[in-house]
């Protein structure tokens, strides 16, 4: 990679995106053997900068780089200058003035990690933007499945609902399709995006069609927050058509594990019965490798390794 930011999956090739995987392996491991605890980056400083909410992705990468014996900072918009009518650049040039070691960045806006990285001195880390890029997400997603399977490619991934307005959905196109995994969308008109941003994404309007032989189920949220009104006729009839139920989920393998990156709507997008399945949902698990991934990519962007 020519930076040492981690803007998008698509800056990264299959061989970077797979030795993140591998660190982050190794760090899962660690991490279930016991409260594993390093000095590898011991003096630094992180700052977190999250312009919109979120519960798992703040809190891991906040564990993940105390694990790894850096500092962090947590910067919200709510309580800064910002309401006093600083703009953007003159609070990433103030945070910046006071030189922390790397800054995440989560933001409604779409060009706004990379701008922020044109102001920034260290490594700027995208925790999610607009409908464009979770990195992270991804990743953790993709350690998920190689610890449940053993491997990405040739496994067949459905990815389920709001594509259109979902940063995680296209992360995750982008990912699998580099790492050899073949993808299935799964949405009504409404939506799906007018194009997908890998090559050999296959789109379908029925759950029956597109799960058929698929070895992963990723359900999302409707995102509501970035949709017109109007684009879901009920969260009801979205359920009865979209939402993963038991009697759905036998249209993949038998096999099959179901994964969300939450936040769930349960009876919406997917049945609770089968989001607290034991046996085929990996929804915990994902938050579980949400720490040892963010700890590999901010241990290598850090370190200069990526
Ligand atoms: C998502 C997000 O914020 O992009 N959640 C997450 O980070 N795990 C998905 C969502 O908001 O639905």
């Amino acid at each position: 990679m020519n930076t040492h930011n981690l803007i998008g999956i698509e800056d990264l090739s299959a061989s970077e995106i797979n030795k993140i995987l591998n660190l982050a392996d190794t760090y899962a491991n660690k991490l279930k053997s016991g409260n594993f605890k390093s000095d590898r980056l011991k003096g630094k400083v992180i700052f977190t900068l999250f312009f919109e909410d979120s519960t798992r992705t703040r809190t891991s990468f906040e564990l993940a780089a105390k694990r790894l014996g850096a500092d962090v900072v947590d910067w919200a918009p709510e309580r800064s200058s910002l309401s006093k009518g600083e703009t953007l650049s003159d609070t990433i040039m103030t945070l910046n003035a006071m030189g922390p070691d790397a800054i995440v960045v989560r933001h409604k806006e779409y060009n706004a990690p990379r701008f922020i990285a044109g102001l920034a001195d260290c490594p700027v880390i995208n925790a999610g933007d607009s409908y464009r890029e979770h990195p992270t997400q991804a990743l953790l997603d993709a350690l998920t499945m190689r610890r449940r399977f053993g491997k990405i490619a040739g496994l067949r991934v459905a990815i389920c609902g709001d594509i259109a307005h979902s940063r995680v959905a296209n992360s995750n196109m982008i990912l699998l399709s580099k790492l050899g995994a073949e993808v299935h969308v799964i949405a009504p008109a409404a939506l799906k995006p007018e194009k997908f941003p890998a090559p050999g994404v296959k789109a379908f309007d029925s759950m029956k069609e597109g799960l058929a032989g698929c070895d992963v189920v990723m359900m999302l949220r409707n995102q509501k927050e970035r949709m017109a009104s109007g684009l879901v006729e009920s969260d009801d009839a979205f359920f009865r058509d979209y939402g993963l139920t038991y009697e759905k989920l036998a249209f993949a393998k038998p096999s099959a594990a179901v994964m969300h990156p939450g936040p769930m709507n349960r009876g919406v997008e997917i049945d609770g019965d089968v989001a607290d399945d034991k046996e085929r949902s990996l929804i915990l698990e994902q938050v579980r490798n949400g720490v040892p991934t963010r700890m590999a990519v901010m241990d290598l962007l850090l370190k200069g390794k990526l």
